[in-house]
């Protein structure tokens, strides 16, 4: 296969990184892409960094091996600061974008002095040197505020229903000031899945997650490497999974729905 047909690998602990995918799509409608959500080992966020390190090592040597990827695209927060750096330094030729919290257009878009952001995701990520990082860099011009969501990912994974979600969360906000709230960074691939949930309990703040904006880096980092398909044809989505859960492409296509705002 020429080298410039091969697919595009995208990752994520199960159907989140579909939040992703959607504006990969959009973006790059001819690109053949390799989904692979690992519900085997799902969730990443309540492990220890090296383990999620290790398991997505091996995801991406086996995507490599198995469907010759010319990309990778890690549409996990969590994997993205456990692997991102391993996965650079040890597979050198290959381009491999991550999606990290979306807190700098949050800030930036507030159109405030010293907005309050929270910063919602899991409790791995919100562990992370990349993410510490990350806050302190906005931290003098706004309150980064960080609340690990422990069990949320799992209820979107098994599509649990709105009810059960709302009552997590209305647990997870208990220690919030709701009010003082400016904007809301969803910082797991899994959030914007139910962002009309979260979005009942915040009337004004603003959503953000990092989706589109890793979709669009994406297409830049094909386009400077020289690797965009030549095909003018419909790209092919196959979804793998590593639990073999025959609903999981079905959920997915639902879930891209939803994120596009087709019924
Ligand atoms: N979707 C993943 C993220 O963006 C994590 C979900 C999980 O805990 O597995 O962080």
């Amino acid at each position: 296969m020429s080298d410039i047909r091969r697919p595009i690998a995208v990752i994520d602990s199960g159907l989140g990184g579909v939040s992703v995918l959607a504006y990969l799509i959009e973006q790059m409608p001819n690109e053949d892409i390799v989904y692979f959500g690992d519900t085997l080992n799902a969730p990443y966020g309540s492990k220890a960094q090296e383990t999620v390190k290790n398991i997505t090592l091996a995801n991406l040597r086996m995507l490599i091996d198995k469907y010759s990827v010319k990309a990778l695209v890690i549409a996990c927060n969590t994997a993205t600061g456990a692997a991102a750096s391993a996965c650079r330094e040890t597979f050198t030729d290959l381009p491999i974008i991550g999606i990290e919290p979306a807190i700098k257009p949050a800030v930036l878009k507030s159109g405030k002095d010293n907005p309050n952001i929270l910063v919602m995701a899991t409790p791995l990520t919100l562990a992370q040197e990349k993410f510490t990082s990350l806050a302190e860099k906005y931290n003098p011009n706004s309150s980064i505020i960080a609340l690990p969501c422990p069990g949320l990912s799992e209820l979107i994974e098994r599509n649990a229903d709105d009810s059960e979600i709302r009552s997590l969360l209305g647990e997870l906000f208990s220690s919030i000031d709701i009010m003082s709230i400016d904007s809301i960074v969803l910082g797991c691939t899994h959030y914007p899945l139910v962002a009309d949930i979260i979005k009942e309990f915040f009337k004004d703040a603003s959503l953000y997650d990092g989706g589109k904006g890793t979709a669009i880096q994406t297409k830049r980092r094909l386009e400077e490497c020289g690797i965009c398909t030549d095909f003018d044809k419909k790209g092919n989505i196959l979804f793998l999974n590593s639990a073999n859960d025959p609903e999981f492409e079905n959920s997915a296509r639902k879930y891209i729905k939803k994120i596009k705002g087709e019924k």
